[in-house]
């Protein structure tokens, strides 16, 4: 194989987003779009890649780190002046250079390893990616003479109606000669609407020197979409959320509503997994085999193992261990871990939280900073009381515990194995095993008093 080099351009602002976010960081199923350009070109094997960054430098060069070189473009002057900025470091270089927009996140490894291909087999200077579009607004079009050879690419602000007519457009990539790029690069002028050095102009520049451009067109346009606006954003977000949810199909996971479902690329799910419509899974999560994972739920950098259910609830940076279930309506902070077999029920809080196999929180409690053994009933709205205003405090269950409804637990605590809270106490002392704790008010009855109340 040639030597292969690529030039990613990402120094743009991407006015037209108006955000207060760098275009190339909005992210697309649940990663940054330059995060998804740069995996897909690590995948063509080049031997560098130099990112050309400007507005938003610092988070751009935090997003991809080591596996890029990094050239300043100090004023986005266009494509043209941004691809200059990477000749300090790949002027002298022989072998193919690939450029790619930073704002075309569906690309995919194999359409670029196509155009390396075409472009190889072309012996061409420079080779375009193209595709033929519907709509074709807002991209630059592929002139072609009669014959069908390339002679220029006209952006949508420089055409002439006849020339915006043409439907075949640019996608931003394209396969250069290293060292016919950078010579063309030299020669750029900024005569058009905008007043930018467009790197499209190099066609007609290599052209005029008697050298080849080819064009290769991919068959799939949706793969080439830029995304300059909000609407294109969501037309890429979508996109992608149906590619990732066929993959996942494809895998033996099934979808109720695959239009309603919203996975984030890199989401690893078992087969024979059923997702409900609406569910949002992101970040860094893997789902088991065998789930179901309910209607509506949010899952956020968690792990669920095997045999899980899910219904309807929200669980962040959390594990959920092989049989339990969650919901409906639980809410599953940071650190919440879930034992094997255990049932959270509904209208549960959880947060830095152990629950023990086969422990039972069924309804309305919120169980922070504690640790659960084995075997526990936790009745009906039980507070772990682990915050005195200042600092947060710890409180451990033994295994085979009775926490009846209504009760408060007062951290910090120790409650030993086999020990049983009546109802409605408040309990702020440690209870030893086979101990019962009774912390509440004696009842009283006075007799016939409440027939004075007139009701
Ligand atoms: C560009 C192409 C157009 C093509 C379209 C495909 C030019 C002149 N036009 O238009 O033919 O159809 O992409 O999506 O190349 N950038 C810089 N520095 C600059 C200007 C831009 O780094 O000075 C970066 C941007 O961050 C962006 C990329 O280059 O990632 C493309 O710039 P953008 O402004 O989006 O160009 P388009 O108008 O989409
Ligand atoms: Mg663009």
């Amino acid at each position: 194989m040639e030597n292969r080099y690529a030039i990613i351009l990402a120094a743009g602002k991407g006015t037209r987003m108006k955000s207060k976010l760098y275009k190339v960081l909005h992210p697309v199923a649940g990663k940054p779009m330059v995060e998804h350009i740069i995996e897909r070109v690590i995948e063509t094997s080049p031997k560098e890649i130099v990112t050309i960054v400007g507005h938003g430098a610092e988070k751009v060069k935090a997003q991809l780190g080591e596996r890029s070189q990094y050239a300043l473009q100090a004023e986005q002057l266009g494509t043209g002046h941004a691809v200059l900025q990477a000749a300090e470091f790949l002027k002298d270089k022989k072998g193919t250079t690939l450029v790619i927009s930073g704002d075309t996140p569906l690309l995919t490894t194999q359409t670029l390893d196509n155009l390396f291909d075409y472009h190889q087999g072309k012996k061409a200077s420079a080779t375009i990616l193209t595709a033929h579009a519907e709509d074709p607004t807002g991209y630059g079009r592929i002139l072609r003479d009669h014959v069908g050879i390339v002679e220029k690419i006209v952006e949508q602000k420089d055409a002439t109606l006849e020339e915006a007519r043409v439907q075949e457009i640019n996608t931003g990539t394209y396969c250069f000669d290293n060292q016919a790029l950078f010579e063309a690069l030299a020669k750029i002028g900024t005569d058009n609407v905008q007043g930018e050095y467009y790197l499209t102009d190099i066609v007609e520049i290599l052209k005029g020197e008697d050298k080849t451009v080819a064009a290769y067109q991919t068959e799939d346009f949706e793969e080439s979409l830029g995304v300059n606006d909000r609407i294109a954003l969501a037309k890429a977000n979508q996109i992608m959320r149906e590619r990732i949810n066929k993959m996942h199909m494809v895998n033996g996971v099934s979808f109720i509503d695959p239009a309603s479902t919203y996975i984030d690329a890199g989401i690893e799910i078992g087969s024979d997994t059923i997702i409900e419509p609406g569910v949002q899974i992101q970040g860094k999560t893997v789902i088991g085999a065998d789930c179901v994972i309910g209607a509506h739920s949010k899952i956020v950098d968690s792990t669920i193992e095997d045999n899980v259910e899910i219904k309807s609830s929200v669980v962040e940076e959390s594990i959920v261990r092989k049989n339990a279930d969650v919901g409906p309506y639980a809410h599953l902070r940071p650190q919440s871990d879930i034992g094997e077999h255990a049932h959270i029920g509904n209208f549960v809080e959880t947060k830095k939280a152990t629950i023990g196999e086969q422990t039972k929180v069924g309804h309305l409690t919120y169980v922070g900073d504690a640790t659960l053994g084995q075997d526990i009933n936790v009745g009906c709205g039980v507070v772990f009381v682990n915050y005195d205003g200042k600092n947060k405090h710890h409180t451990t269950v033994g295994d085979h515990v009775f926490i009846g409804s209504g009760s408060n637990l007062v951290a910090p605590l120790n409650i030993e194995d086999h020990s049983v809270m009546a109802a409605g106490s408040t309990i702020t002392e440690d209870v030893k095993r086979g101990d019962m704790a009774i912390a509440r008010a004696r009842q009283v009855n006075k007799e016939g008093y409440a027939s004075h109340i007139p009701f």
